[in-house]
């Protein structure tokens, strides 16, 4: 049994950034390289911290369990291009480790960024991007309630291989609040 909960990242957060960078599922996600030089990585996240793009909701997931009583931070999940006109965003989630994927951990965080995003920020459209060949990441976009909106023919290239996207969307209309629909939304066994 573990609980998932959300936070601001900080600047202690960077030797967990760090150890995710040597993850290729976790560079492959956010489009980085892997082994990026650690100077570089820092600097990165340094500016992020102290200069965050004004499009960006960023948030660190942490993982409360009997193994890690005080909460271990396993990744994050954005709110990214962030449009107040339109009232949408995009939605990613990244866990840093194999051994954190594949136990609700991405279920649950996903589900409070969704919450905040049409509550607090009152979206009215959240979109999410994922490659074919992420089937881990389609699976928990339908379980989240996305809808398959369209197919990218060979958008993109991943590994030297053109891969179609799929573009996912929900509305506003479509999330019913976690409180009556989702009352385990925080935490998972
Ligand atoms: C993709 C990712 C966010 C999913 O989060 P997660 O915590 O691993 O997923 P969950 O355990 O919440 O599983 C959600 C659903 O995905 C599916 N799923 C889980 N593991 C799976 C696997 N190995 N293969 C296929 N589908 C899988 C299941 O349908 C699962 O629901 P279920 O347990 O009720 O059957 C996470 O694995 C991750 O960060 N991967 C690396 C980075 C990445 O690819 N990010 C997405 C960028 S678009």
């Amino acid at each position: 049994m573990f609980e998932v909960s959300l936070r601001p990242l900080a600047l202690r957060d960077l030797p967990s950034v760090l150890d995710w960078s040597r993850d290729e599922a976790f560079c492959l996600a956010n489009g980085w390289p892997v082994g990026l030089p650690p100077e570089q990585l820092q600097d990165w996240f340094v500016r992020l911290l102290n200069n965050p793009p004004v499009d960006l909701v960023r948030r660190g997931i942490v993982v409360t369990s009997p193994q890690y009583p005080s909460g271990h931070l396993v990744g994050f999940v954005d709110l990214r291009e962030l449009n107040p006109l339109e009232k949408r965003a995009r939605l990613r989630i990244a866990i840093g480790e194999e051994v954190h994927r594949g136990q609700g951990v991405g279920y649950a965080a996903g589900l409070q960024m969704l919450e905040y995003g049409f509550t607090e920020l009152g979206l009215e459209r959240i979109v999410a991007k994922v490659h074919n060949s992420n089937s881990r990441m389609r699976s928990l976009l339908e379980k989240l309630g996305f809808q398959l909106e369209g197919i990218l023919r060979q958008h993109e290239t991943r590994q030297g291989i053109k891969e179609d996207v799929y573009l996912f969307g929900m509305l506003r209309a479509e999330f019913p609040p976690m409180s009556t629909i989702h009352p385990l939304a925080q935490s998972a066994s």
